[in-house]
């Protein structure tokens, strides 16, 4: 654990930051930046607190390592705070544990500073590098690394270990055993920025945890279940994030937070599969036909069906019911040649839950052209969904027939859920030729 007189440092004002670098650890000071006046994070998310980029540096016998840098307007504050600690020749690796902007800002001029360095990133950050530095990327001495790898700075020595969607495929988590300290870059990050940086010196943040959690990670659940499988059995005393404070007074507690943001919602209420039907209907076309939908697919055994109608409805609540659901059908009229708002409104927010792999499917009643089903789909797939299905259009009020046809359709969906169907998927060629 860091020693008490880490913890015993007069506190810097809150935005405006500390001077210099920070110790954090023995051998190890952050260097990073604040951030107090960000409104908007990757244009998608509210950042109230600001944030900070944190990152590091690890000082050992035989050497330095920088880890991660800071957005690029910050670029000047990370090598005030650098050469505060260390030399540039004496640089010997700089880690990338993830190639978003807001960590690689700097990356070109301190390989311009340090062209001795190896850099050493997840081999999924390779073409990303490659386009961070253009014709520099020749001459750099680049060293992918995953799992299993480890360089030695002497006294002190880091490991790498893969966690890819954590939160680009390129992520990776950097460990350094000597002082058991975790580099995790945005996994157990927030976006609150206060100069006082560690997590027992700062206001309380824990609403800027989960919600950056809920906006960022929560689309990759999964990948954070299986990096918290991979990092827990270490022994950290300490998580040093690229965002947001570091947590050292109790970073067990902030894993076992994570994984309980990363764990379904909703508990599950029954063994079937779930099979969600959502529709807007202007007048009541698209209704009949979720309606034979969802009677045909609950003649299916082993499927739980359950028939929303979106107008009106906040989409909110419905997301944790998606996450957990097998299965997506979405039914909209065409209007002016476009499904309805309402449903572009649905469709936009499941970029914030984890959709890949489920299966979706796309039906509506229409006048004259009849394009918001394939809209549909094209984003059902966008999202990594698998669509068995062409889907199902009717012309004005379904006919009986048609609405038999509702009910096969049901019927094929429930089905594929159930695996009593081979499972099959439908392509963009296919669309395209209907
Ligand atoms: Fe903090 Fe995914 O960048």
């Amino acid at each position: 654990m860091p020693s008490e007189a880490l913890h015993l440092r007069p506190a810097a004002p809150r935005t405006t930051g500390p001077e210099g670098a920070v110790p954090v650890a023995h051998g190890v000071h952050w260097i990073g930046a604040l951030d107090p006046g960000l409104r908007s994070f990757d244009v998608i998310l509210k950042t109230a607190n600001g944030t900070t980029y944190n990152s590091y540096l690890v000082r050992g016998t035989e050497g330095v390592a920088v880890i991660d840098t800071v957005k690029a307007e910050f670029a000047p504050a990370f090598f005030e705070r650098l050469e505060a600690v260390a030399r540039y020749d004496e640089i010997r690796y700089i880690v990338l544990n993830h190639l978003e902007p807001d960590h690689t800002g700097a990356v070109p001029e301190l390989i311009r500073r340090a062209p001795q360095a190896e850099i050493l990133l997840s081999p999924r950050g390779l073409p990303m590098l490659r386009a961070l530095l253009g014709e520099a990327f020749a001459t750099a001495q680049v060293k992918p690394v995953t799992t299993g790898h480890a360089v030695s700075l002497g006294n002190r020595s880091l490991a790498f270990f893969n966690t890819p969607y954590v939160h680009w495929p390129d992520t990776q988590c950097t460990w350094l055993p000597e002082e058991r300290v975790l580099f995790t870059c945005d996994l157990f990050g927030s976006h609150f920025c206060d100069g006082r940086l560690f997590e027992d010196r700062v206001d309380d943040f824990r609403h800027a945890f989960d919600n950056y959690f809920d906006r960022i990670m929560r689309p990759f659940r999964s990948f954070v279940i299986s990096a918290l499988d991979l990092i827990e059995p270490l022994d950290f005393a300490m998580i040093a994030p690229a965002h947001g404070p570091i947590l050292r007074a109790a970073p067990r507690d902030w894993l076992a937070r994570t994984r309980a943001l990363a764990t379904p919602r909703t508990k599950a209420e029954t063994a079937e599969k779930v099979l969600l039907i959502f529709y807007v209907s202007a007048y009541g076309a698209t209704a009949q036909l979720a309606q034979a939908i969802h009677d045909g697919a609950e003649e299916e055994e082993g499927v739980r069906v359950s028939l929303f109608d979106l107008e009106g409805a906040d989409i909110g609540p419905f997301l944790d019911l998606i996450e957990e659901a097998d299965g997506l059908a979405i039914g909209t009229p065409t209007i002016n040649g476009d499904a309805v708002r309402t449903v572009w409104d649905l469709l936009a927010r499941l970029v914030d839950i984890e959709t890949r792999g489920k299966m979706g499917a796309a039906f509506g009643s229409y006048g004259w052209s009849g394009e918001a089903v394939r809209l549909v789909e094209t984003r059902l797939q966008g999202l990594k969904m698998r669509l068995p299905e062409p889907g199902l259009r009717v012309k004005l009020h379904p006919s009986d027939e048609e609405l038999e046809e509702g009910r096969a359709f049901g019927r094929r969906l429930a089905q594929q859920l159930t695996g009593r169907a081979p499972p099959r998927e439908i392509d963009f060629a296919e669309l395209a030729a209907r």
